[in-house]
């Protein structure tokens, strides 16, 4: 099973609805939260999560104005490029809105990979802020476990399989916590809730 179609597919993903984009965004932010608690942030790093969990896309809204409603499900090349400016402009956004910074730079970061192979800076390691590399596990799981216009959701134990084949992106501590909560009763509640096959 490859993970181009798997971790990498958050890229292609401009066109969801906007029901999509919002269950997606809580998705996140539970999943970051709980990972936030895992690893026993404070109350307030975690709460920062969840906001920056539930906002992380926001750039794509406005691209979506670009480009929505008028091309098919996959996007080539230079509109991928395109799509990859979503961190950096859901950054301004957030930042023109005066959120912490501790939010802005989540997502900003969102898609940086720990080896270096993501954007937009192609940090690497702890150069890539926690909650960023929290984020990066928690909606890489998010995107593998929904619907995409061409593939089907994947079950949690596929997802999680397809993440470990992965694992070189994330941050290894993190991804353990991760591993750790989807074990937890709680997050299969809160999948099952919506709509995400257990
Ligand atoms: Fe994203």
């Amino acid at each position: 099973m490859s993970l181009s179609y798997g971790i990498h597919d958050t890229e292609t993903t401009i066109q969801d609805s906007l029901g999509d984009a919002i269950s997606h965004g809580m998705i996140v932010s539970n999943l970051a939260y709980l990972v936030g608690k895992e690893l026993k942030l404070s109350e307030e790093e975690c709460y920062n999560l969840a906001v920056a969990g539930m906002l992380h896309d926001i750039g794509k809204l406005r691209l979506r104005s670009y480009v929505y409603e008028e091309k098919e499900a996959k996007l080539n090349i230079d509109e991928l490029r395109y799509v990859r400016l979503h961190s950096t402009l859901g950054y301004a956004i957030l930042k023109e809105q005066g959120y912490p910074d501790e939010v802005t730079n989540a997502v900003l970061y969102h898609h940086e990979n720990i080896d270096g192979t993501g954007y937009p800076n192609n940090l690497v390691g702890e150069a890539i802020p926690l909650s960023a590399r929290i984020l990066r596990v928690c909606d890489a799981f998010g995107a593998l476990v929904s619907n995409r216009p061409y593939r089907e959701a994947f079950d949690i134990e596929t997802a999680l399989m397809i993440m470990i084949e992965e694992v070189k992106c994330f941050d290894m501590k993190v991804f353990l916590a991760f591993q750790k909560v989807s074990m937890s009763v709680q997050m299969r509640l809160m999948l099952k809730d919506m709509g995400i096959r257990n």
